[in-house]
């Protein structure tokens, strides 16, 4: 199964010169796309790489700052307009909306079960990209396997996003996953799961990270076979017994080496373990079959019981919104009032979390990451969202407990180049932004939407335009992003449980 629509990675490894990478982006660019850029960087050609700490804004046009506002002095007061759309965006402290996917959702024994699971890389096959060369910010050397968990990605103490990839813009695993590793704090609220809405259960989501060539690059056969192996007893606590998937009279062994695929997006044939395989677990019994899904269905209901938890939690800006007038500076206040004014950007950070969890098209052109890759093809909600809405997995499924009627009913033209709303809650001290990760700062992120997104050069269509905001605002808008930063999950949720 592949995760993604058509990728394309410049041959070379992440340890090549910075030429090769600019080489490799103009060359990839179509027809059409901006690859000169208007500051003066001295560079002819500008296109592509943005290293991490770089002025990313080498495309589009219109950065200038704009004349449009007054010369009356900026305030700090809210207007009672502006002070009611500020409001809707108070911090919801009460507990996350209740999952009907998963009758484990709320089960404290089957949370601490899926934070003992999120922590194990026991569960993965062999690496096979060969940029992990054991150097620093790899997890290993190519070939080795049991070197990738959850938190290789989403690192705990840094708020669930990748702190550890070399570059720290996308994430190297087994292989280069081609988005941004997104936060998971808060991530209860969330129906549609992933940049595009690939998957909409946490369960279905567990089978995309273990059975992705890119990601643990192993399979639901060894996934059940190591569960077995390790998380026996915590499992039947909560699920009842499990089926002897150690048995190698009744399941296959898989060596760890072979219990995913063999090389990068190889067809399901050339892998072990999955639906597919013509090996071992297409030879099971469809009874088998069924005992292996429901186990691995199992572990990804009791992951998300330990997701749920995961809270960003009140702001400095909510203790401003409860009336507290020395929560925020003078400059986060007004950065505050352009969000919901000038800016408009409540029209799509809505609501408490800063998201209206819907997909929309922003007009980013991608540029080269981790000095080899750029993805121009990504179509984001549209492969997305049909994908999933035809995965055996889905909702709609026997896997779910429950189906509130989450998936679209089809995909529409504005699902093309569109990507989920992320929260802006506690995101402040994130290495990278948006799903390409090529953003290394928000004041990056604040100017592109200041300049309305850039032209062409990317799938659909963008659904913004300029914004009418000078320097000040940008400034003030970075502060007020700033100020959402909440005091992040209790310490025994950041670490395995004992
Ligand atoms: C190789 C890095 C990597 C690993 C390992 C990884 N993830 Fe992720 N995770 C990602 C990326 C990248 C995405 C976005 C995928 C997309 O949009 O296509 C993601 C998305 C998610 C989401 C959806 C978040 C949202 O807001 O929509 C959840 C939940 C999640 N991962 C949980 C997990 C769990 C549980 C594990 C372990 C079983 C895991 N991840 C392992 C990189 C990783
Ligand atoms: C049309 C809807 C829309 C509007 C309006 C909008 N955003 Fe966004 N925003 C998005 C989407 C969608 C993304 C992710 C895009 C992607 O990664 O491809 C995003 C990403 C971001 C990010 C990066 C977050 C991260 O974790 O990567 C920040 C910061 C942000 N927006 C701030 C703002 C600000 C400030 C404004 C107002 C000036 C604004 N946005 C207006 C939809 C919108």
């Amino acid at each position: 199964m592949r995760a993604f629509p058509v990728r394309r990675r410049c041959s070379g490894s992440a340890t090549v010169a910075l030429v090769l990478s600019l080489a490799c982006g103009d060359g990839g660019a179509p027809a059409g796309s901006t690859t000169t850029s208007e500051d003066s960087s001295g560079t002819a050609t500008s296109s592509s790489t943005t290293s991490p700490g770089g002025d990313a804004e080498s495309t589009g046009a219109g950065d200038e700052p704009s004349s449009g506002s007054s010369g009356d002095p900026p305030s700090t007061e809210p207007t009672p307009e502006q002070w009611e759309r500020l409001l809707a965006l108070r911090y919801d402290d009460g507990p996350v909306p209740p999952d009907v996917t998963n009758a484990w959702a709320d089960d404290p024994a089957a949370a601490a079960l899926g934070q003992a699971l999120f922590f194990d890389p026991r569960f993965s096959g062999p690496l096979i990209d060969g940029d992990n060369d054991g150097s620093p910010g790899t997890l290993g050397t190519d070939g080795e396997p049991h070197k990738v968990a959850c938190v290789s990605c989403h690192v705990p103490e840094d708020g669930f996003v990748d702190t550890r990839s070399p570059h720290q813009q996308i994430s190297l695993a087994a292989g280069w996953v081609l988005r941004r590793t997104p936060s998971l704090l808060d991530v209860g609220f969330a129906t549609l799961l992933g940049w595009g809405g690939r998957r909409d259960t946490m369960h279905g989501l567990l089978f995309g990270v273990v059975e992705n060539t890119r990601e643990l690059n192993s399979s639901r056969l060894y996934f059940a076979q190591q569960l077995a192996r390790n998380h026996r007893a915590a499992y039947e606590a909560v699920f009842g017994p499990m089926p002897d998937f150690d048995d190698p009279l009744q399941f296959p062994a898989l060596a760890p080496e072979e219990a995913g695929c063999l090389a990068l997006d190889a067809p399901a044939a050339a892998c072990n373990g999955r639906p597919g395989d013509e090996g071992p677990y297409d030879a099971l019994a469809p009874v088998a079959q069924d005992e292996v899904t429901r186990a691995v269905v199992n572990a990804g209901k009791a992951i998300g019981a330990y997701l749920r938890q995961l809270r960003c939690g009140a702001s400095p800006f909510d203790a401003w919104l409860d009336g507290d007038e020395t929560a925020l500076t003078d400059l986060e206040k007004r950065g505050a009032i352009v969000f919901v004014s000038s800016g408009d950007c409540d029209g799509c950070h809505a609501g408490p979390r800063l998201t209206d969890l819907q997909f929309h098209n922003v007009g980013l052109i991608p540029q080269t990451v981790a000095v080899v890759f750029v993805d121009l093809d990504d179509y984001g909600a549209s492969d997305d969202l049909a994908a999933v809405m035809t995965d055996p997995l889905n909702v709609t499924s026997i896997y779910s407990d429950g189906d509130d009627g989450r998936l679209p009913r089809k995909v529409t033209a504005e699902h093309v180049g569109a990507f989920k709303t992320p929260s802006l809650r506690c995101i402040a001290d994130h290495p990278a932004f948006m799903h390409t990760g090529h953003f290394a700062t928000l004041q990056d992120v604040v100017k592109f939407f200041r300049r309305g997104g850039d032209p062409g050069g990317y799938p659909g269509v963008s659904e913004l335009s300029p914004l009418s905001l000078d320097d000040e605002d940008v400034d003030a808008l970075v502060a007020f992003l700033q100020s959402l930063q909440g005091p992040g999950p209790a310490p025994p949720l950041l670490q395995p449980p004992r």
